[in-house]
């Protein structure tokens, strides 16, 4: 035997030499919750470790995170006052303004990008204005642009629109050009499937749609051509990054994605995902550390640049990259 693939796997200093993959703690995303009040930290039932805050507590808590590395992190809003135009996204005085604004004053330098959606904000819990039962795009995106506006004078870094409206980056553009904040990148939600990976986030954030779902707007799980289609749309529509979500069940659509972006590529390992992990590693069925490991290295080696993950935290506090 000639070719013996073993040789190069004899010790960890060969192995590190030869590992092709290495995931950047810098290129790590931290999505939070905020809600009003003051003094409440509360833990999600379905997503062990991570909560909703309120502001004073989110600035304590990322006193930690900032020391620990956490560079970026992605805001969700849970507002007291839900209607069915979600005034409360748009509110200059809203819960993510507020915050946005409080963290920036206390962290500079963190990267604070905020999500764009009305779900959390509208009665019925659709991302859009509901007619006749479905949700009507064209309107909405009037209303998501606001939304985007509203959060950028508040001083977020970048907007990520979750919506899945047809059109939404063009309508985010020019909002925020015509604002004078030409300079404020938007990360799209390009791929982003109708899964039910995203069960914990709804509990988390008192989001999930009332009545019917999503699937009129988020993707068919059944479809990867079509996702390489919104990417190319949101491409088109000047999105500077573009994201695959959820990841692990669609490594696939990240991969090709990869193939066909030129620019920054990110997935969003969702609460789902996260979810699951902490369940098998409550009942001692997995090496939770382990496992958090290998997953941030299937999406580096499927092409993610930058990885949205509820582990981001812990992956810095115990050192697991
Ligand atoms: C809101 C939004 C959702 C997620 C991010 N933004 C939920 C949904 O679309 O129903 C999911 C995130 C997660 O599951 O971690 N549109
Ligand atoms: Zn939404």
């Amino acid at each position: 035997m000639i070719i013996r693939p073993r040789r190069l796997r004899r010790n960890e200093v060969i192995r590190n030499m030869i590992a092709e993959t290495a995931v950047n703690p810098d290129a790590l995303v931290y999505p939070m919750f905020v809600v009003e009040g003051t003094g409440v930290k509360e833990e999600i039932p379905s997503m062990p470790n991570q909560f909703r805050f309120s502001i004073d507590e989110i600035l304590k808590e990322l006193a930690d995170c900032v020391a620990l590395g956490v560079k970026s992190i992605l805001l969700f809003g849970i507002p007291n006052h839900k209607d069915e135009m979600a005034t409360s996204a748009y509110d200059n005085d809203g819960i993510v303004q507020r915050a946005v604004r409080a963290i920036k004053a206390k962290f500079p330098n963190l990267y604070v990008i905020t999500d764009v959606c009305l779900c959390e904000y509208m009665s019925h819990g659709h991302c859009g204005i509901v007619k006749d039962g479905d949700v009507d795009n064209d309107p909405t995106l009037e209303l998501l642009a606001k939304t985007a506006v509203s959060q950028v004078a508040a001083g977020a870094d970048m907007v990520a629109p979750s919506d899945m409206m047809d059109g939404h980056i063009t309508a985010l553009r020019e909002a925020l050009d015509n604002a004078g904040f030409t300079n404020t990148p938007i990360m799209g939600y390009s791929a982003k499937f109708a899964s039910a990976y995203y069960g914990p986030f709804r509990d988390a954030a008192d989001s999930a749609p009332h009545f019917g779902n999503r699937k009129s707007y988020q993707m068919d799980v059944r479809n990867g051509r079509e996702a390489l289609h919104e990417v190319e749309l949101d491409l088109e529509e000047g999105a500077d990054i573009v994201m695959v979500k959820p990841g692990l069940a669609f490594l696939d659509v990240l991969r090709q994605t990869a193939e066909i972006s030129n620019v920054p590529v990110a997935v969003y390992n969702v609460s789902g995902e996260y979810s699951m992990v902490k369940a098998a590693a409550k009942m001692g069925w997995i090496d939770e550390n382990a496992i958090i490991r290998e997953n941030m290295i299937a999406f580096k080696r499927a092409g993610a640049d930058i990885i949205i993950t509820y582990h981001a935290k812990e992956i810095l506090e115990n050192k697991i990259l």
